[in-house]
């Protein structure tokens, strides 16, 4: 669906539960990391763009201090009042975008009560980040309500605490980072630890390629603690290499020193798709764009073999995806389920029918397959 027809569905629910237009519809997309997963955390480089699918937020202000949100995927409705809003307040889907605007509010801004309704065009826990598109959604929908004038940047940030203390996922700043600041053509070099981007020029049409997303049906939750516990393993390897961060070491060689074998192969991994990640931009920037099939290629086996957490349909399709003739593939996301990118030629349809097939052959569910094109970061679109 595009996204202007997304925008008009949620215009005409907000009409059908409160019988008037909204104020505006604003939509902030999902994202697809090329490259750099679990490097965010531990101050690396990540390299994501954002998709043509994302979150749509119609709303309205309101005088009575009150958050009435409704999801048309949740199909449920949350009533917050603003007043004594904190973590822990609120539970479940309705934290996301409460948490928005508890924390515009606790950095000040003069956010009051909206009327929301939340449409989405986004698989949810397929890895392509549906959470931060919601609360990106809302942070820019509330700061045009509320003419807060934040940069880009700073709704990032207020997106991300949101997520962090308000849902409770340590996640580090990616996700929100693509959504919002993400521009069509091209991926966005982030340094997670100066907050530095670069718009990286990125046309897999124009190199006669395309990445295929497949979503492999297996579901993931950030929220289950296995995240977390990755990022406690990234800490301990640190110091166990006294380091602040990950970040601060450039050869994976290194990782060899930690004597724990877990953190040492966890610290291997981050550093290897740091390294992996300032190699993909350079690529880029020379317009190489099949020179990235090794590095996805070898940024799989990492996250299967050393950070651990890939999962079976994953490397299933990663695998079939090659084998059918895709210059690289690999898991995106958090992992323990969600998407898998394949980077292959235009038009090419053996790659899809080799993962098909793959899961046929072990009885699994058939896995849909979504283009994307790296497209534009939020905006109003009514
Ligand atoms: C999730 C988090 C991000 C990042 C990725 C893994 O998407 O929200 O901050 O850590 O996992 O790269």
């Amino acid at each position: 669906m595009s996204g202007a027809a997304l925008a008009r569905r949620v215009a005409g629910r907000f009409r059908d539960w409160h019988g008037s237009a909204p104020e505006g519809v604003w939509h902030a997309p999902g994202r697809v990391n090329l490259i750099g997963e679990h490097t965010d955390y531990n101050s690396g480089w990540v390299l994501p763009f954002a998709l043509d699918r994302g979150v749509v937020a119609a709303a309205a202000r309101r005088g009575d201090g009150l958050l009435d949100i409704r999801s048309e995927q949740a199909g449920d409705r949350a009533t917050v009042p603003l007043a004594g809003l904190g973590p822990g307040g609120v539970t479940g889907w309705a934290a996301y975008p409460a948490g928005v605007a508890w924390a515009m509010r606790e950095a000040g801004h003069p956010v009051g009560g909206a009327t929301l309704v939340i449409d989405s065009d986004l698989p949810q826990g397929a890895g392509l980040s549906s959470s931060a598109a919601i609360e990106c959604a809302v942070a820019i929908a509330l700061a045009e309500l509320y003419q807060v004038r934040v940069p880009r940047t700073g709704l990032v940030r207020l997106a991300r605490r949101a997520e962090n203390e308000m849902v409770g996922v340590p996640s580090g700043i990616m996700d929100q980072s693509a959504s919002l600041l993400g521009e069509a053509g091209h991926a966005l070099l982030l340094d997670c630890r100066s907050g530095e981007t670069a718009a990286v020029p990125f046309d897999p049409a124009a190199a006669g390629l395309a990445l295929l997303v497949v979503d492999t049906g297996a579901r993931h939750a950030l929220t289950d603690g296995r995240y977390a516990l990755r990022r406690q393993e990234c800490e301990r390897a640190a110091r166990a290499l006294g380091v602040p961060s990950l970040r601060d070491v450039a050869d994976p060689a290194r990782a060899a020193a930690i004597g724990d074998p877990v953190l040492a192969r966890r610290a291997r991994h981050v550093i290897s798709d740091d390294c992996r990640v300032c190699a993909a931009a350079d690529l880029l920037g020379a317009h190489d764009l099949a020179g990235l099939g090794p590095l996805l290629h070898a940024s799989h086996a990492s996250l299967r073999d050393d950070f651990e957490i890939s999962w079976p349909q994953a490397d299933v399709a990663a695998e079939a995806a090659e084998r059918a003739g895709a210059l690289g593939a690999r898991m995106v996301g958090g992992g323990f389920g969600g998407s898998v990118i394949a980077l292959v030629p235009a038009g090419d349809t053996a790659v899809r029918a080799a993962v098909a097939a793959g899961y046929a052959a072990r009885g699994w569910p058939e896995p849909a397959f979504l283009a994307a094109p790296p497209s534009a970061g939020a905006r109003r679109l009514l």
